[in-house]
């Protein structure tokens, strides 16, 4: 018996061994690395999830990017899981990671995590969104969100036609900061035509009681959030918009307005209003530019989506981290309030694309190759 266990131990140990000289890019990660300024990682990357295009879309700019990059990097995903974010995040710590580059899967939960980080001297960048309730940040990369809102509650007002049009909102995860400068951004613009009765609000009892306030605080807009969101989940939107139009009479089908505050819901929730007979039309807003979005658009299937191009948020990321590893203050244009400190930040642009410009913003400016698509004219 101990013979066995002694030989047995000797082959775990042998085991352990290999794994450990297997080198430390093992596991989940994704490591991304340029070519390298000693034996430990620069920068390390986190980002939110696989299971949304969107995030893998953001891996890819990173591993394009960062090809001839002299700093050594490594990419980790933390699947929808504040736990494995700070694992992520510690796992970095180890390899001795200089500057963190970090998308919270929940803003402030995240706050943990990052101030380990800050304890190690690491100089933390949330890129696209803001982590919550601590002084632990450095900067933020991000789009303009309310621009985001805005721009899919204007093309919905562009494109109605009539009044009395119902008017179908949903929203993100209220764990995410721009789940709320998104819906506060559509709001601001949808609000004055919901109170002349040009929308008609089909499905969230709380956005109706505040129909007639332009400005929202935070806690007016998590009541509405907390009545329609569909937590970046393209299957609790899926169920949502189902239950929305079990309930709805035939007033509140025919031609319809939606906001949805992203592509992956957004597909969800087209696939159900189309199968619905008594929904003669519908209008409906996304965001990311993901290819599949990209086809419905192309197919009439999704209305719009909110192209929010992450090469420049990729290129500004790494710009920063390289200023601070070069020992220099990165430029920024502006700050957050992330509750407890400014955060100083760096913001981009949004563009809206609809099946008039789809072909010369995205095919044209070489973000997709046409032969991903079908129907493109
Ligand atoms: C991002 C969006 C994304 C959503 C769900 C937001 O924080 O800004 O681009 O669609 O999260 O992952």
């Amino acid at each position: 018996m101990g013979k066995r266990f002694k030989g047995f131990t000797l082959l775990l140990m042998v085991m352990i061994f290999a794994l450990i000289a297997a080198g430390c890019n093992s596991g989940d990660s994704d490591s991304g690395s340029g070519s390298g300024s000693g034996s430990g990682v620069d920068v390390g990357i986190i980002l939110p999830t696989k299971d949304e295009p969107r995030w893998v879309q953001d891996e890819q700019r990173f591993k394009d990017a960062l090809a001839d990059s002299d700093y050594s990097t490594e990419i980790l995903f933390s699947q929808g899981s504040s736990a494995k974010e700070k694992e992520n995040v510690e796992a970095l710590l180890n390899k001795g990671i200089k500057v963190l580059i970090i998308t919270p899967h929940d803003g402030a939960a995240a706050a943990a995590a990052v101030e380990a980080a800050k304890k190690d001297d690491v100089t933390v960048i949330a890129y696209d969104r803001l982590i919550t309730d601590t002084d632990a940040v450095d900067y933020y990369v991000t789009f303009d969100s309310l621009a985001v809102g805005a721009a899919q509650a204007q093309y919905l007002l562009d494109n109605i036609e009539g009044s009395g049009v119902p008017l179908y909102l949903y929203a993100g995860a209220a764990s995410d900061n721009n789940a709320f400068l998104f819906f506060e951004g559509a709001w601001k613009v949808l609000q004055p035509k919901i109170a002349d009765g040009t929308l008609v609000i089909a499905n969230s009892s709380e956005a109706e009681a505040l129909k007639d306030s332009a400005d929202l605080s935070r806690e007016d807009l998590g009541k509405i959030i907390g009545q329609v969101t569909t937590n970046w989940d393209p299957n609790e939107a899926k169920n949502k918009a189902q239950t929305h139009l079990t309930a709805a009479s035939d007033a509140q089908k025919g031609d319809v307005a939606i906001l949805a505050p992203n592509d992956g819901t957004a597909r969800s929730i087209a696939d159900v209003f189309a199968s619905d007979s008594a929904v003669t039309n519908y209008l409906l807003t996304g965001q990311d530019a993901e290819k599949a979005s990209i086809q419905y658009i192309i197919d009439e299937k999704q209305s719009m989506t909110v192209f929010k191009d992450v090469r420049t948020l990729v290129e500004d990321a790494m710009g920063m981290a390289i200023e601070v590893l070069d020992g220099n203050t990165p430029e920024t244009t502006g700050t957050y309030d992330n509750g407890q400190v400014e955060v100083k930040a760096k913001q981009t642009d949004v563009i809206v694309v609809d099946k008039e410009n789809v072909k010369q913003e995205l095919i044209d400016s070489e973000y997709y190759d046409a032969s991903e698509f079908t129907g493109l004219e």
